[in-house]
């Protein structure tokens, strides 16, 4: 590869020299901005074009339509590094992307047509036992970590099913298997190193800054790029739990154990994911229970209805906590081109279980000659308690009096000139729930932000940081006063 690069330098260079440039060498002339970054950064990083391999994992997504073709990726290897390539791409003021693990359903939020940086080579995982924390690199996906974390017999608060990022999973929120016991990503966060846009480097913590710390619980990357996280670690035994796939004719009782149990249970080691899924394949709507309990058996009874159910795929085991994040279908969906869309609620009541049910036939039907779809609307029930594990004010969420659940709307489909029907058909969708929970009696909602992880493009800043962004918008004027963060894309304060 480095004979190849070696050898396209020397092709084209003469080339501009005599200014000949027919459309085919045109085309094999690196952006200038590429060289520029090529040129300041040290053996740490490194610069891949199209065509190579490199290149290719770099623009990555997990949702199709969110990978773009960008002029190049750069591989940042360290902190100073990454400082030169900020300060080259703010005095030119050129767009670029910062990508973790590459699961952002929006586009342009971790991904660019111009220079595109992904950050694998920060892959440091660390734990401390004195201080029972982990130092995680922000180029890790979730899966990384707690296979390195499960021979210590520990965990951190992250992702729920296989290849999300640290990155802007914990820069967001973060709701995990282990919420309801900890809280969400956010509130175990100890430190950040942060690269900021002018070059700093900065620790990040309570006590150093504590409107920035509060600012990177959330905000993204509005405030620069973090590197590394110091999160707090948790005692991990073997886990219970899987996934289940119940058919259509199933779906009374499973909205009947699903009420019983977010009405009994109070054990905040239980979790569960509750989806309706529209098929087109075969034009019905199927359910599926992610079930999860943290310790090897669940004492009897709080899975005992949806356990009855008759099923037609279940891989329910006594199992380690990355098998069963590597057990979610999820990956199924991946290489398609999809959106997420969050809508907030209180309670998921009868009457709103059956106002998701007519959501996912509804647009099945509307949508079901529109190319290999899939919709799930899935419910993620958490304890009234989740948001009281941090008595700090965070970027998200903006309210903490509220449990609200954040429920989210995925839907995914295979051909591009669709787009703005899924668009559209997110936005109807999840203002539709919102206005039957609100109609239900739910009034709490209209204080309730929407989860910024999950949020469609387009989503009104005030709707997920409430009164939060005057802040927010002041600490970003501070850390960041020429907006260089503002040429990458996603939520900008
Ligand atoms: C299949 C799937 C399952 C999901 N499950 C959950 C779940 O269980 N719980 C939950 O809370 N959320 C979940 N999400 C949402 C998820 O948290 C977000 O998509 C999150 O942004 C993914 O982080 P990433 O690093 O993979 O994303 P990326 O696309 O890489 O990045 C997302 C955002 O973070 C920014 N960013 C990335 N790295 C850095 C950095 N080092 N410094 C500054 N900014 C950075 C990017 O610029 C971008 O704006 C899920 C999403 C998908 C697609
Ligand atoms: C581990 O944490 C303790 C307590 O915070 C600290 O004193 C020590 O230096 C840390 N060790 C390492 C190797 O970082
Ligand atoms: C999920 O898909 C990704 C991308 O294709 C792949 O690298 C990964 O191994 C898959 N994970 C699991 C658990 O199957
Ligand atoms: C089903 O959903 C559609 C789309 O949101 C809505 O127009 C319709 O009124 C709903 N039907 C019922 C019976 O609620
Ligand atoms: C997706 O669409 C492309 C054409 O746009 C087609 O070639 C391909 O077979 C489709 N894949 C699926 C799974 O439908």
């Amino acid at each position: 590869m480095l004979q190849r690069r070696a050898l396209l330098a020397c092709l084209c260079v003469p080339f501009v020299a005599l200014g000949i440039k027919t459309r085919e060498q045109k085309r094999a002339l690196p952006d200038a901005i590429c060289v520029q970054i090529a040129k300041v950064i040290s053996s740490a990083s490194e610069v891949f074009y199209p065509g190579d391999p490199l290149y290719e994992k770099g623009i990555f997504h997990y949702a199709i339509s969110s990978t773009q073709q960008s002029k190049c990726v750069v591989e940042a290897g360290s902190t100073a590094d990454i400082g030169k390539i900020l300060g080259i791409l703010g005095r030119t003021r050129t767009p670029f992307a910062v990508k973790g693990g590459g699961h952002a359903m929006n586009p342009d939020f971790s991904s660019t047509p111009d220079v595109h940086i992904s950050m694998y080579r920060f892959s440091e995982i660390k734990y401390n036992a004195t201080s029972q924390t982990a130092d995680i690199g922000a180029g890790l996906i979730w899966d990384d970590v707690y296979a390195a974390l499960e021979p210590l017999g520990v965990n951190v608060v992250g992702g729920r099913v296989t290849g999300i990022g640290v990155a802007g999973f914990t820069l967001g929120g973060g709701y995990s298997w282990k919420t309801n016991q900890y809280g969400l990503a956010v509130d175990n966060v100890v430190a950040f190193e942060l690269v900021r846009a002018d070059g700093q480097v900065v620790i990040v913590t309570h006590t150093s800054d504590p409107e920035l710390f509060f600012g990177l619980k959330g905000g993204q990357n509005n405030f620069g790029i973090v590197v590394k996280f110091t999160l707090k670690t948790f005692p991990q035994t073997q886990v219970w739990g899987g996934t289940i796939v119940n058919l259509g004719s199933a779906i009374p009782d499973v909205k009947a154990a699903t009420a019983t149990f977010q009405t009994s249970a109070t054990d905040p080691k239980a979790a569960i994911i509750i989806a309706y899924n529209y098929v087109a394949a075969s034009q019905q709507v199927i359910a599926s229970q992610l079930l999860f309990y943290d310790a090897p058996t669940p004492p009897p009874g709080i899975f005992d209805d949806f356990l009855a159910i008759p099923s037609i795929q279940s891989d329910i085991s006594t199992r380690s906590f990355l098998s069963l994040v590597q057990s979610s279908p999820v990956n199924a969906s991946a290489g398609t081109r999809g959106l997420y869309e969050g809508v907030s609620i209180l309670a998921l009541t009868p009457g709103l279980s059956d106002v998701l049910l007519n959501e996912t036939m509804f647009w099945g039907a509307a949508l079901g000659d529109k190319s290999e779809i899939m919709l799930s609307y899935d419910i993620e029930l958490f304890l009234p308690s989740i948001y009281s594990h941090n008595p700090d004010k965070t970027a998200f969420p903006p309210v903490r009096n509220i449990p609200f659940q954040p429920f989210n709307i995925a839907f995914t489909w295979n051909s591009s000139e669709f787009d703005p029907d899924f668009h559209n058909a997110v936005v109807a969708s999840s203002a539709q729930i919102r206005k039957a929970a609100l109609a239900e009696g739910q009034t709490q909602l209209v204080h309730a932000p929407n989860y910024p992880n999950y949020a469609v493009a387009g989503t009104p800043l005030e709707d997920m940081y409430g009164v939060n962004l005057p802040a927010l918008r002041a600490l970003k004027a501070r850390v960041d006063p020429n907006n260089v963060m503002g040429l990458a894309g996603g939520w900008k304060f």
